[in-house]
């Protein structure tokens, strides 16, 4: 075992119909999916996930963008996970993603940018819970 992060694919990927070979791309880099599942939030709850971010420009837009559609989130473990993942995904802004990181490959724009991942091990704790119970984790 080792530790853990959490992703959600997001709006853009999951319907271009890119989650199934995201997901593939997150199990080939050697990450454990303990938690998964298909939802969608409401734009109360996208302000709530990214709290951090209200007194940014772009809050009110990303809030609408990540409630337009569904998500799906998981958690994911693996030795040195948070760090791991983060170089999986690639730079938030596709077009400073380094090729063959899953931004790189699926991002449509530094919004609509695929895919999710914590930023630390603490965020990483709360935004796991944010979403799953403890039941929910195998
Ligand atoms: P994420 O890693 O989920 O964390 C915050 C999100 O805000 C980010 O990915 C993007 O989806 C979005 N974001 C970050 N910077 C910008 C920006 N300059 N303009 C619009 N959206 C942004």
């Amino acid at each position: 075992a080792g530790n853990r992060t959490f992703t959600m694919i997001k709006p853009d990927a999951v319907s271009a119909a890119n989650s199934g070979a995201i997901m593939k791309m997150i199990e080939e880099a050697g990450f454990r999916i303990v938690a998964v599942k298909k939802t969608q939030l409401s734009e109360e709850r996208a302000g709530e996930f990214y709290a951090v971010h209200s007194q940014r420009s772009f809050f009110k837009e990303l809030c609408t963008y990540m409630s337009s559609g569904a998500i799906i989130p998981m958690i994911l473990e693996k030795d040195n996970a948070v760090e791991d993942f983060r170089k999986l995904i690639g730079a938030t802004d596709p077009k400073k993603a380094e090729p063959g990181t899953i931004r790189n490959l699926f991002a449509k724009s530094i919004e609509a940018n695929a895919i999710h991942g914590s930023d630390s091990d603490e965020n990483a704790a709360l935004e796991c819970s944010f979403f799953f119970s403890n039941l929910e984790r195998f």
